[in-house]
């Protein structure tokens, strides 16, 4: 690889979030996978589609790959932030694509390779430059060999690397000792927290992985803002 090619690499993704870029050497790195994970209710989609709206504002195709949610739930509860999300699922300048409703409907159940080519054709058909599943955790109860995932997802996170697409997998937080293949094979991982303290709900972004950046692995303060997600550089306490 020559030096030019390497240096290009070192090009910075904004994800959307203020306050995340200057955590993570100025963005997420172009063609990388990253793991969103947190409790119910923690930010995951709203991370998702503000990392959407960035893209699509600097005319970067963006599509959302939903598992649960219906595009009508997920435009209702993304309406009362000013990411003028109508304007970019009518424009498709975001791409809505509800898979779960296609699994949920095909009587055969996938392997890991099968769910993942899908999911490849599905990010060429829409050239996507940014993608985000929601939520990679359900994927677990729609694939016939669960002990091939680790390899699948390897070979995953190589192509979308060599499409120039860059992914958030949002996944459900299972118990903070079960890591899962993700953890591993992501460029970076973060945590978004809730917990009450003093009878108050406090919010918080944690930096658990990013390779390729030194980094501050403590709690920052996240609030909800009419903007969306937005992070302090505050410890949330
Ligand atoms: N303005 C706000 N103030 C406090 N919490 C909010 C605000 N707006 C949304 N929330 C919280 O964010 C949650 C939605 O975040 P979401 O991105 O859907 O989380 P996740 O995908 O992790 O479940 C809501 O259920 C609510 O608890
Ligand atoms: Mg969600």
């Amino acid at each position: 690889m020559y030096v030019g090619e390497l240096l290009k690499g070192l090009d910075r993704l904004p994800t959307g979030v203020p306050g995340l870029d200057n955590l993570i050497g100025g963005g997420f790195l172009p063609g990388r996978v990253y793991l969103i994970t947190g409790p119910p209710g923690s930010g995951k989609t709203t991370l998702g589609i503000q990392f959407l709206v960035e893209g699509a504002n600097n005319d970067e195709k963006g599509l959302f790959i939903s598992l649960f949610e219906t595009q009508d739930v997920i435009l209702r509860d993304m309406l009362r932030y000013n990411f003028g999300i109508l304007e970019h699922f009518q424009s498709k300048r975001i791409a809505f694509y509800d898979l779960g409703e296609i699994l949920l409907s095909t009587n055969r159940e996938l392997t890991w390779d099968e769910l993942f080519k899908l999911l490849i054709e599905i990010i060429k058909r829409e050239k996507a430059k940014r993608v985000v599943i929601d939520s990679f955790s359900l994927f677990e109860s729609f694939v016939s060999d669960p002990a091939g995932k680790k390899k699948a997802l390897g070979r995953f996170v190589r192509l979308l690397r060599s499409l120039e697409v860059t992914t958030l997998l949002l996944a459900e937080m299972l118990s903070s000792e079960k890591y899962t293949d993700e953890y591993y094979l992501a460029d970076g991982v973060i945590v978004l927290h809730h917990f009450m303290r003093n009878y108050q709900m406090v919010r918080a972004l944690q930096i658990l992985k990013m390779r390729g950046v030194p980094h501050d692995s403590n709690l920052k303060r996240l609030r909800f803002t009419t903007d969306g997600i937005r992070v302090y550089p505050e410890a949330p306490l």
